[in-house]
């Protein structure tokens, strides 16, 4: 499972500047595939080979092997093992991949890797031909436009800051040219697919097109996962409201990091665990309903059994891994509810992070969901008015969590990560 959005135009659109925004606000995986064709270019260029000739460029293609891999969140390329991702930036590249990406044969030596990274997980890609043909059925496809002297301007723009001399005539010749390519070439040329809606970035700055594509992916996920009754969202905005006045007066409570808060529901919130009361104080400021596992322990008790389903909290059992609760939290997740997780398990004595069960990295994988770190901290012995920190961390998507196998020892680390990003935004590490 995994949220589709297709992002396609003509070079220098701001397709990147808007897909890697839009990317790191949602916590989904920016996949620029212009790297891929422009690694393609790199290797003929390297290898004396016309880029413009299939005769040339296609007995390479066995001896090339791409890969995208992604550390801190940003997309590196990967060609036979070397980290190609800044050599493929020259107006050079541009040109060889611009040729390279009108052979059939290197289309087709891309899809595979292209599709898959899509079926995998929740992404932006930005490209070409992603809504014709790359992703058919991608949820969200927007064709972004703006005028060439606009786009020659902004490319113009971006390289005098980076200190390089260059002609604003010739930027706009080479865009002139490189539009003239990519839409003139026979196969997979550069057009908007029937169903995908346009946007004119002329005149637009990047926080309104990014708001414009988040409205139409959050409409789109409202499809894909089903929404929670009206009569649901209001009784919890009302509960919420109800609760937090008692805490806020108990505690003197912060929010940090709220600018990272999730925008929409069916994320993972996974936070460390000291109290019993750690899902409300995160529940508070989260506005969006939030499932979490409970203590079966706890339900055995009538009136407190009533509560805590009153919340969509669930049974977990600790002794095992309890599968029947795995497959509630993902239930709960296709329905459109967050679901708020201790990935210890239980809550730590002493303050300290312990380590981390496989649940959380299984659950983001399985549903192709971001996990949102939350730390909550203060000191020890809280008494009333004691100050509580409770801080949002920047969303790690599946992709980040490097989960592929599920295999123990990737979920394990997938854990660690989490935990360890946990561990970073607690006070006494000096955040
Ligand atoms: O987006 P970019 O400028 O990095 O792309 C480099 C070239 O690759 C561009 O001239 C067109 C081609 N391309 C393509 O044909 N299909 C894609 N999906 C992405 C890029």
């Amino acid at each position: 499972m995994g949220l589709n959005c297709a992002l396609d135009g003509p070079s220098g659109a701001g397709k990147s500047t808007i897909a890697k925004t839009l990317a790191q606000r949602l916590g989904y995986v920016y996949v620029d595939t212009g790297a891929l064709y422009r690694s393609i270019g790199l290797y003929a260029v390297r290898n004396g080979a016309a880029a413009d000739s299939a005769e040339a460029v296609v007995p390479l293609l066995k001896d090339i092997s791409v890969e995208l891999k992604y550390i801190d969140g940003a997309q590196r390329v990967i060609l036979n093992g070397e980290d190609v991702s800044d050599q493929i930036r020259t107006p050079e590249i541009s040109m060889a991949a611009s040729n390279v990406s009108a052979i059939p044969a290197v289309r087709e030596f891309l899809l595979g890797l292209q599709r898959d990274i899509a079926a995998k997980n929740d992404i932006i890609m930005d490209g070409r031909d992603i809504g014709t043909v790359i992703l058919p059925n991608a949820d969200v496809k927007v064709f972004m436009t703006a005028s060439a002297e606009e786009r020659a301007r902004r490319r113009y723009d971006e390289l005098v800051a980076k200190g390089q001399t260059v002609v604003y005539e010739d930027i706009l010749k080479d865009i002139n040219l490189r539009d003239y390519n990519d839409s003139h070439r026979e196969t997979a040329p550069l057009k908007k697919a029937a169903d995908a809606v346009e946007i004119d970035t002329t005149n637009m700055s990047v926080d309104e097109v990014v708001d414009k594509i988040e409205t139409l992916i959050d409409a789109a996920k409202r499809k894909t996962f089903k929404v929670i009754p009206f009569y649901r969202r209001a009784f919890y905005a009302v509960l919420r409201f109800i609760v937090a006045i008692p805490f806020y007066i108990a505690f003197n409570i912060k929010y940090e990091g709220t600018e990272n808060l999730p925008k929409s529901g069916s994320v993972i919130l996974a936070g460390n665990h000291q109290t019993w009361f750690d899902p409300i104080l995160i529940a508070i400021r989260v506005k969006y309903i939030s499932s979490f596992m409970a203590k079966a322990e706890l339900f055995d008790i009538p009136v407190l059994n009533l509560a805590i389903k009153l919340v969509h909290g669930f049974p977990t059992r600790r002794s095992a891994t309890d599968v029947s609760s795995l497959s509630r939290a993902e239930s709960y997740i296709k329905k459109g509810y967050n679901l708020t997780i201790f990935p210890e398990g239980t809550r730590s004595k002493d303050g300290k992070i312990g380590r981390a069960r496989s649940g959380v990295a299984f659950i983001a994988s399985k549903c192709g969901v971001p996990v949102y770190p939350v730390g909550i901290s203060f000191k020890r012995h809280l008494h009333f008015r004691s100050k509580i920190t409770v801080r949002f961390g920047k969303p790690l998507s599946p992709e980040e969590l490097k989960i592929t196998s599920m295999s123990k020892t990737e979920l394990r680390e997938a854990g660690e990560r989490i935990m360890s990003t946990i561990a970073g935004l607690l006070e006494d590490n000096g955040y």
